[in-house]
């Protein structure tokens, strides 16, 4: 598709930092200009671990370096278990996100900082607090994924434990994003701050906020979920929705249906930006980068992985299956638990059906199968042929920009920052320098409308 004449969308882009999915690879960032200036001479960094600051100041600093949006971390609050061992990447952990985003406001100046933080297992003052906090520390660049982790498994480690069924998650979610905002409009002035009194379904709250309102108001809200439940939340509150659908076709009836919702809510289809977590892989030539993203799917599934996510899909033990065999055909438990702490396969058996058909359809044993459709790299080919299909969805109404999920970590945003960003650039589809200092500037957001003081 060409892109429509007129004055053309601009493609946002933010960088996923991975660390814990079994999509990443690591590996030793560029020698030379790529690395980040400055602190590398006086202590090397020691990349390669997903705990390590230098890791994360490394991709934060290329993201800026390409004029990004936001750097954006997921959260888990429980190490994932498979068959009742800890999950091998899981194994080093991985810092509480806010705290890792303060560090970064530090090293970088205008990227936003995006954490991931349950609405599950946190209370509406204390996030509402180290968010405004965070706001003010980073000049107005915070932003927060709003997750509705809820199974068991992961609330064994608070108080509640798992205690929230499907339906009830986003209503405190919903209820717990007002009343954080009830806090944050509170300050809306240099004067005293206004009592808070919130009585709901999930939380009863009275009192006063501690922190002056941050530069952007409210932090940037961003939603990450599919479900029409989700859908609706992000409709009514949010202002960026973290999507999995990677395909144009796809994209474009998700950004459809999630843009036709806002109107109810009294909002305009700018208001809500749609942005798919994809990765990508150049090359010199489009057989190159096809051949690259083969052997970088090899890597991510080894045998072994190929039959740990058939296990974690099926919920049954498979060792005894050859990963270069085909499919078992029993079918899976759907009340299965070998993996813990991951987000479910809402229907099992029907992954299950389909990545049978597809292995008979095309003769492909256990690994191939997870190799095809496990894979995420969205976006393969030229750095030419990539910022032409990424504008291509963005002209073409499937998203409005991207949350990109480089493989290599953390050095593999360098790249595309090199040889991508300035492609988009001469397109006239992307920023060429940042024109605002908050993330609600980059991403073309209103600041939210001050309350008036009615005493
Ligand atoms: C793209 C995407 C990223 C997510 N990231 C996280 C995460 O980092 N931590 C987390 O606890 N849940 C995460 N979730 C889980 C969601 O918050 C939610 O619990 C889950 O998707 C089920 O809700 P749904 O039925 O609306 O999709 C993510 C979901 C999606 C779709």
């Amino acid at each position: 598709m060409s892109p429509t004449a007129g004055p053309r969308k601009q493609i946002h882009l933010a960088a996923h930092f991975p660390g814990v999915n079994n999509t990443t690879v690591w590996a030793a960032p560029p020698a030379g200009p790529t690395t980040a200036p400055g602190r590398d001479a006086a202590r090397p960094p020691s990349f390669g671990s997903q705990i390590d600051f230098a890791s994360f100041e490394h991709l934060a600093r290329t993201a800026e370096r390409g004029l990004f949006d936001f750097f954006f971390l997921a959260e888990g609050l429980r190490l994932r278990e498979h068959k009742g061992r800890i999950h091998d990447l899981d194994v080093l952990g991985r810092p509480e996100s806010l705290t890792v985003l303060a560090a970064l406001a530090a090293v970088t100046e205008r990227l936003g900082l995006a954490g991931t933080v349950s609405a599950t297992f946190n209370e509406p003052y204390e996030l509402a607090r180290r968010l405004a906090s965070l706001d003010h520390l980073s000049g107005g660049r915070a932003a927060w994924n709003v997750v509705t982790t809820s199974d068991a498994f992961t609330g064994e480690n608070f108080r509640r434990g798992g205690f929230l069924d499907r339906a009830d998650r986003y209503t405190r979610a919903a209820e717990f994003l007002a009343t954080a905002r009830e806090f944050w409009d509170s300050r809306a002035d240099a004067g005293e701050p206004l009592p808070v009194d919130h009585r709901g379904a999930h939380f009863t709250v009275r009192g006063e906020f501690g922190v002056p309102r941050g530069p952007q108001g409210h932090p940037v809200i961003i939603q990450a979920g599919d479900s029409s439940e989700g859908r609706e939340f992000a409709a009514s509150a949010a202002d960026v929705i973290f999507t999995r659908h990677s395909g144009l076709e796809a994209g474009r009836a998700f950004y459809a249906d999630v843009k036709r919702r806002l109107p109810a809510y009294g909002r305009r289809p700018a208001d809500l930006k749609i942005m798919p977590g994809v990765t990508y892989v150049l090359g010199d030539t489009p057989a190159e980068a096809q051949e690259h993203a083969a052997e970088i799917r090899r890597q991510q599934v080894s045998p072994q992985t190929a039959l740990l996510t058939l296990e974690q899909v099926w919920g049954v033990d498979l060792s005894s299956y050859d990963p270069d065999g085909p499919l078992p055909d029993i079918d899976p438990d759907p009340h299965g638990e070998l993996a813990q702490g991951r987000v479910r396969i809402a229907d099992p058996r029907a992954v299950a059906d389909r990545w049978r058909a597809l292995s008979r359809a095309k003769g492909l044993s256990i690994r191939e199968t997870v190799i095809e459709t496990t894979g995420r790299q969205s976006f393969i080919g030229t750095p030419q042929d990539v910022a032409r299909e990424l504008e291509a969805f963005v002209q073409g109404d499937a998203a409005d920009g991207f949350i990109l999920v480089p493989h290599l970590t953390p050095g593999g945003l360098d790249p595309f920052v090199e040889r991508v960003v300035p492609l988009l650039q001469e397109r006239g589809a992307y920023r060429t320098e940042y024109t605002g200092t908050t993330l609600r500037s980059h991403l073309g957001l209103p600041d939210p409308a001050r309350p008036v003081r009615k005493d």
